[in-house]
């Protein structure tokens, strides 16, 4: 590889300042290039990692309010849904779940937010399983054990991510007003009519909750970061790139043609030179005293020549 160790180790056959610029470039493209793929894999990484964690919390934010609902609010209005009057669907977790999520998709920073109980055959016609909703409940249908489906969905607004949890019938409670129209509360019927919503079974899984979350813009903005990122490095390193020429001259080069100079000089006249570098403690003070002693020896070899000659 004899193209490498040129790399590395210069040609020999330019300026050390453009071979120093060769091997930099080199390698930092090389670092930035590297650096740029693996960041790339973990900015990605944690893009899904954020897609993940809004989606769960968005899911669970919905669950709690389910539970609210449910052991808070149904207790108050239950009893006023018992006869013939007005239903009011505010005692029904699925319907406060729902509304909530409704109020945030209104915000538009949220627009990309939702979250559904869709059921097969479901109550409120609202709920009525699409197409895609349907496959997700007969997955679910086919294999009891899964527990959650997740997954990208092309919609209007994009493309958006969405975790899908089975809804079963787990309680016998449930049944009262999903079974048979007999059973349901009068006002229920009133509203909602005896036709949807009923004929549910215990433990049949009967529809699905599931939250979408943004998934285009966390990735646009993870590649953004990443360009960012990019040209923060390049900077950084052309810094380094410059600060280093500067340093090579200042350290190595500007001595070196000091030094080559004089001995010019001193090849002429040894007397006049003097290599004050060598007081220096590095490898420039190190030269300095060799062409010193290489002068001295000169300069003797000089007076023995002029004294040789004086004799003839
Ligand atoms: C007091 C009667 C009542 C009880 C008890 C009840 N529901 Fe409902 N349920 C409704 C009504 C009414 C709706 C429609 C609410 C709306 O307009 O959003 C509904 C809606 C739903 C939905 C959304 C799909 C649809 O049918 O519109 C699901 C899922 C659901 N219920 C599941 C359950 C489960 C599971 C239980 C037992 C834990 C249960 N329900 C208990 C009355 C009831």
């Amino acid at each position: 590889m004899p193209a490498v160790k040129k790399l590395f180790f210069g040609s020999g056959q330019r300026p050390l300042r453009q071979q120093l610029a060769i091997t930099l470039a080199g390698i930092l493209s090389l670092s930035i290039l590297i650096s740029i793929l693996l960041l790339n894999i973990l900015f990605g990484w944690q893009a899904r990692q954020l897609i993940d964690q809004r989606a769960a919390f968005f899911m669970d934010a919905m669950l709690s309010v389910r539970e609210y609902t449910s052991k808070k609010v149904n207790p108050i209005l239950a009893p006023l849904n018992q006869g013939a009057g007005l239903f009011r669907p505010e005692a029904v977790p699925s319907y406060s779940a729902q509304t909530v999520a409704g109020l945030l998709k209104g915000k538009p920073e949220f627009r990309e937010y939702s979250y559904r109980e869709a059921a097969i055959n479901p109550t409120n016609l609202r709920d009525k399983a699409d197409s895609f909703e349907t496959g997700v409940i007969e997955a679910f249908r086919r294999n009891p054990s899964l527990k959650i489906q997740s997954g990208e969905k092309s919609t209007p607004l994009g493309t958006v991510h969405y975790v899908a949890q089975p809804i079963k019938v787990g309680k016998e409670s449930c049944l009262v007003c999903h079974s048979t129209p007999d059973r349901a509360p009068a006002s229920q019927l009133l509203a909602y009519g005896d036709t949807g919503g009923f004929g549910w079974k215990l433990n049949e899984i009967v529809g699905t909750q599931i939250v979408t979350v943004p998934q285009a813009a966390v990735f646009m903005a993870k590649d953004r970061s990443l360009l960012l990122t990019a040209a923060l490095l390049v900077v950084a390193f052309g810094v380094v790139g410059v600060v280093m020429n500067a340093v090579l001259d200042r350290l190595i080069l500007r001595p070196m043609r000091d030094i080559s100079r004089k001995a010019d000089e001193a090849s002429v006249t040894p007397a006049t030179v003097n290599f004050e570098e060598r007081e220096r403690r590095d490898e420039i003070g190190l030269l300095a005293r060799s062409f010193e002693r290489m002068k001295q020896s000169l300069a003797i070899s000089m007076q023995m020549l002029k004294d040789r000659q004086g004799k003839a």
